[in-house]
């Protein structure tokens, strides 16, 4: 049970969540782009997929795609699009495995700003980056004058990224979409591992 699961059934309908969806896409294809890093054939990760609206658009990429997120019912509306859409290459995972997956790409599309350990979830993920991997998150921008802020931010996510030995890091407006007269506009934060083999850590180690 998570306090995500309620919102799994019509986390598909919400327009806000498609939008997002797509933004994210969009600017992970053009970072990409920008930085000459290719996205067709590569083992990615989607931290915190939900029902996978970032896995949706990166299926007929990507090599494979562990899917990890500690909802239930979030995972459970993903494995039907695995079975309607006949995709072997998905693995949905109600955590990460407890060793190093060498994946070539790293998304967290709006959850690494609701983990309880940002710094160290980010540890743990890095653990799985292969060297030249890319690493990208989505999240909310914090405002600290918010009686409750929530989200991160870009001194926060500039601090983690730099100090987990990211190369290239960057943090800036992922991208900017009105849904029903609510405009969202999401930080991206990202960088790469080094391609130096040596440079690399394996899972749960530093
Ligand atoms: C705002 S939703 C985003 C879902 C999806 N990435 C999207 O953009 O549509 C946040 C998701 O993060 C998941 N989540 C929260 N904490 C997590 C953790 N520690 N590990 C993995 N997933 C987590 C939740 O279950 C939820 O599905």
């Amino acid at each position: 049970m998570s306090d995500w699961d309620e919102y799994a059934a019509d986390w598909d309908e919400n327009a806000a969540v498609r939008a997002y969806a797509d933004g994210a896409f969009a600017s992970l294809t053009s970072l990409a782009a920008s930085i000459g890093f290719d996205l067709d054939g590569v083992a990615a990760c989607d931290f915190g997929c939900g029902t996978g609206t970032l896995t949706d658009r990166l299926a007929d990429r990507c090599e494979r795609i562990d899917a990890v997120d500690t909802s239930p019912a979030m995972l459970t509306v993903l494995r039907g699009k695995i079975e309607r859409h006949g995709w072997p290459h998905v693995r949905p995972l109600g955590e990460l495995p407890a060793t190093p997956q060498g994946y070539g790409l790293i998304v967290c599309s709006s959850v690494l700003g609701f983990v309880d350990d940002y710094a160290t979830t980010v540890e743990t993920l890095l653990g799985h980056l292969e060297p030249g991997g890319l690493f990208v998150q989505w999240d909310w921008e914090a405002n600290p004058v918010d009686d409750e802020p929530y989200g991160l931010t870009r001194a926060a996510i500039a601090r983690t990224l730099e100090a987990s030995g990211l190369d290239d890091v960057a943090v800036g407006i992922g991208f900017e979409v009105t849904v029903d007269g609510d405009t969202m506009r999401p930080l991206i934060g990202s960088g790469r591992r080094s391609s130096a083999p040596d440079s690399g850590r394996g899972a749960g180690g530093c």
